[in-house]
């Protein structure tokens, strides 16, 4: 049986997309290598979000081209693909770069893969960076539960795309317009996902709560709605979406956090940077003061809400003045975790040739400075945690002998003591200890309480 390698780069929607190639070249017969050396074909799955990770598609390109020549001379073929979004955004020039490469498919073309592979055959260096996302989705096979979950959890992709523009930013070029799956397919996806034993669902999207899929009904259907759907389906525990735009926190997805159990109180919303002038050379279409009332209209509806967000330091024309609004907000605001980066000018996108570019020593000391503050304020949250009654999600058993571990509603990894419980159950625990990357916890054995809740 031939085999295919799949590696991801990059984001939760390339992950779940490996699946879903997976699915198509399984329908072709090929069973899954789990490293590029076993594998008659190998797909990148690559990211184009900011240049470091494009250029690691590249090095990786030159390690399989060793390996593809000695492979030849011993009379045995390699086939590799590069899909995601390097491949949308360099079509082309990825194979005139890197001939090694027989087929490139941009996220819009996954299920014509086979379609290509055959092309590629009499015309090596194919090239499919159309979009065609409705097409898409409705094309590819059932996705199987094995290959897009991570054991008691699993990502489903509902919206793809984005129309926000932001100066920084590939995706609208390389995902495309926003586009938002039918209801009944992400109903009918998530069922096969919970029979299977999945318990937590986590919606993506690159703009995910700008989701307005179809509706049974034939009407457009919020976020907040497709949530309540799937929070009344048998066998859910959990639920969580990411990534956010500040704009679209709707009312009634503010509601939905007060309303559904099983959404969790923990939301990824972005800001970016603290500075007004920032966020509008940003095209961010909100300022500060805007996203830290939306914080506390958020943690109004939710009070155990914890936030997490991710930041550029360095964007063109970011003074000493604009930073310190960054670490100001950031200050106020106490997130729970983020992701911070330099600033990464990216090809065709308006600000990679706007004036002020930042010295990439400022850029060093700044992401510095602000690591420094998210991570006191990262560590604060987990002590914050000790001695609370919380709740796991058991993924597996522990590290030791009679332990088993999981992740509370933060996310947080915990190592827990004492359970009777089963993979796959959500049990209170109480948090005793904090290491740097977890928690440690007991199970809650108090006068009649069994130590199970919802989460
Ligand atoms: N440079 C640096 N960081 C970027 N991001 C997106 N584009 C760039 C870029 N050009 C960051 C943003 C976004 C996250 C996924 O990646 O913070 O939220
Ligand atoms: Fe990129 Fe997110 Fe802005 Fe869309 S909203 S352009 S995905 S940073």
């Amino acid at each position: 049986m031939k085999k295919a390698f799949i590696k991801s780069y990059g984001c939760q929607m390339n992950v779940y997309d490996s699946g879903r190639m997976a699915d198509v070249m399984a329908a072709e017969g090929y069973g899954e290598a789990t490293t590029p050396e076993e594998a008659d074909l190998v797909i990148l799955n690559t990211c184009h979000i900011r240049e470091r990770a494009a250029e690691k598609v590249y090095s990786e390109l030159g390690r399989l081209n060793v390996m593809k020549r000695e492979r030849a001379a011993e009379g045995r073929e390699t086939r590799v693909v590069v899909a995601g979004c390097v491949a949308q955004a360099e079509g082309r020039e990825i194979v005139r770069r890197a001939p090694v490469v027989d087929a490139v498919v941009g996220p819009g073309g996954y299920h014509r893969l086979p379609a290509l592979l055959r092309e590629a055959e009499t015309r090596p260096g194919a090239v499919d960076a159309e979009f065609d996302q409705v097409e898409k989705f409705a094309a590819l096979p059932r996705p199987s539960p094995e290959r897009i979950r991570r054991g008691v959890s699993a990502f489903l992709t509902v919206q793809e795309g984005c129309d926000k523009f932001c100066a920084f930013c590939v995706v609208p070029y390389t995902r495309g317009a926003e586009m938002s799956r039918p209801v009944a397919a992400l109903l009918e996806e998530a069922r096969g996902l919970l029979a299977s034993g999945v318990r937590e669902l986590t919606l993506i999207g690159q703009n995910v709560n700008a989701y307005h899929g179809e509706g049974p009904d034939g009407r457009a259907w919020s976020l907040a709605r497709l949530l309540e759907a799937l929070a009344g389906l048998p066998g859910v525990a959990r639920l969580r979406y990411t990534t956010s735009h500040p704009l679209d926190m709707t009312d009634d997805l503010l509601a939905a956090h007060a309303a559904i159990p099983a959404l969790m109180p923990y939301l990824h919303l972005p800001v970016q940077a603290g500075s007004d002038r920032i966020l509008k050379a940003m095209n961010r279409r909100h300022d500060a003061a805007t996203y830290r009332r939306l914080i506390d209209r958020i943690r109004a509806a939710r009070p155990d809400m914890a936030l997490s967000s991710d930041f550029i330091v360095g964007f063109p024309g970011e003074t000493e003045a604009d930073f310190e609004a960054t670490m100001q907000l950031v200050r106020d605001v106490g997130f729970a975790a983020s992701f911070s980066f330099k600033y990464s000018p990216r090809p065709g996108t308006p600000a990679a040739d706007a004036a002020g570019q930042v010295p990439a020593a400022v850029m060093d000391a700044r992401l510095q400075v602000l690591q420094a503050q998210l991570e006191i304020d990262r560590q604060r949250h987990m002590r914050a945690m000790v001695g609370r009654t919380t709740s796991v999600l058991i993924e597996r058993a522990g590290r030791h002998p009679g332990q088993l571990t999981g992740k509370t509603p933060y996310l947080h990894q915990v190592q827990a003591t004492g359970l009777a419980a089963a993979i796959g159950d959500v049990v209170a625990v109480r948090v005793t200890e904090t290491a740097p990357n977890s928690l440690f916890a007991e199970a809650v054995l108090a006068g009649g309480d069994a130590g199970r809740e919802a989460a």
